[in-house]
């Protein structure tokens, strides 16, 4: 229910839907670029993107249009033929990534199944059989999904509490601490590492460019697989394409999903040459995963971001806006910590429980998402304007100036 008018979708909710996300405390109805509305009419800014989903904003002309064309003529064929958009979709990414191969699934957790199935199949590549070597060293409060191999990867409590036995073989490093990934990776055992550019879920940690550079060493000299996860912060959310280009590093295959359709469900591995054919006809599959639709959506992105040159927008109006983000440590340095990310992927640190700030930011129209139980994390479309960052600024500058320390 929200404000005076009934809101059948709250009830509907309450009576019917599983309760593993909560009580979702309002029903949006309706997107415009940067704005959602709810069902009582209520305008806001939309800075969780659906958690760094719409890249392209809400309801874009090209992608309406793209997607619309496409449902008229072909939606959907299976893996058992081919289908034009696929191709296409496969070929841009593979431009943008290096040479190699391009996979397609439906979902982040499921990118990193195929990461974790890439680096067993690895492991018996380099030890010449299998289970000998199927270590993977994972970055402490990673996240890397909810299927039994993302829960695997990732070392929180939380995540996996209720869910044991996971797969074994997985070892946690703090982010950052270079010389502890040199005591986890062993030439031996170790099959693969996995690390997420810039960490989402577990607080916006990014890690740090000579540590990424560190830890492509230490896998180049024991044969072991640099796979990245831009499943959050890539697809042009930092202001380069994939947020490990800034670190310049080269990874052996790269986790993508979120804003790669813009909304519209669909992720990707991508594999360097050297290791894309570990994957032979019949070792790994999935009904939906490159269907003409999503691999449409996947293209409607990509040509609006080049269109619009979004990534270079990104990079350029983050600067300012970032400046006036820190400003807020100086406005309330008992509430906030620091600011930190890339581009449009921020986290603002608080001393505080960051749950109840977002919901006073959101009663105050603006969307944003907790994260790591420590930041508010702000993820605007990647065409969110430099007047709509300003405003995101103001009313933060408000609920955070106005907030009652307890
Ligand atoms: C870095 C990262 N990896 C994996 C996932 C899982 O993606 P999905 O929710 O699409 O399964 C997420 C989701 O938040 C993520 O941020």
């Amino acid at each position: 229910m929200n404000g005076a008018s009934p809101d059948p979708a709250a009830q509907a909710y309450a009576d019917n839907v599983a309760r593993n996300y909560g009580a979702p405390p309002i029903t949006l109805v309706k997107g415009q670029g940067t704005v959602v509305w709810d069902a009582a009419g209520k305008r806001y800014l939309d800075f969780a993107s659906g958690i760094a989903v719409n890249a392209v904003g809400h309801a874009h002309p090209h992608w309406v249009r793209r997607v619309s064309e496409q449902a008229g003529k072909l939606v959907h064929v299976s893996n058992l033929y081919r289908n034009e958009p696929q191709g296409e979709l496969a070929g841009a990414l593979v431009g943008r990534c290096g040479p190699g191969r391009v996979i397609f699934c439906n979902s982040g957790a499921e990118a990193n199944e195929g990461l974790l199935k890439l680096a067993r199949l690895h492991g018996v590549r380099k030890s010449g059989s299998e289970g000998a070597c199927i270590g993977v060293v994972v970055a402490e409060k990673a996240f890397h999904g909810r299927t039994f191999g993302g829960m695997s990867a990732t070392p929180q409590e939380k995540i996996q509490k209720g869910f044991r036995p996971l797969l074994t073989g997985f070892t946690a490093a703090p982010l950052n601490d270079l010389a502890a990934w040199d005591r986890a990776i062993d030439a031996q055992t170790t099959a693969a590492v996995l690390i997420e550019t810039i960490q989402g879920e577990g607080g916006v940690n990014p890690a740090d460019h000579a540590f990424l550079q560190g830890v492509e060493r230490l896998c180049r000299a024991r044969n072991v697989l640099f796979l990245i996860d831009e499943i959050q912060c890539g697809i042009g959310r930092t202001g380069r394409f994939f947020a490990y280009e800034h670190a310049g590093v080269r990874p052996d295959a790269i986790a993508m999903a979120k804003g790669l359709g813009g909304g519209f469900p669909i992720g990707a591995i991508w594999m360097a040459s050297a290791h894309a054919d570990l994957f032979q006809p019949g070792s790994h599959g999935t009904t939906f995963g490159g269907g003409p639709l999503a691999a449409t959506a996947g293209l409607a992105v990509l040509e609006i971001l080049e269109a619009e040159k979004l990534v270079e927008k990104v990079a350029e109006r983050s600067v300012s806006w970032h400046a006036r983000l820190r400003e807020l440590v100086a406005l309330r340095p008992d509430l906030v910590k620091e600011v930190r990310g890339a581009g449009y992927m921020v986290g603002v640190v608080l001393h505080v429980d960051p749950l109840p700030v977002v919901a006073a930011l959101r009663e105050a129209g603006l969307l944003s998402a907790p994260a790591g139980g420590v930041a508010v994390r702000l993820l605007p479309p990647l065409n969110a304007s430099p007047e709509e960052l300003a405003e995101a600024v103001a009313i933060l500058r408000r609920v955070l100036g106005e907030w009652k320390a307890a």
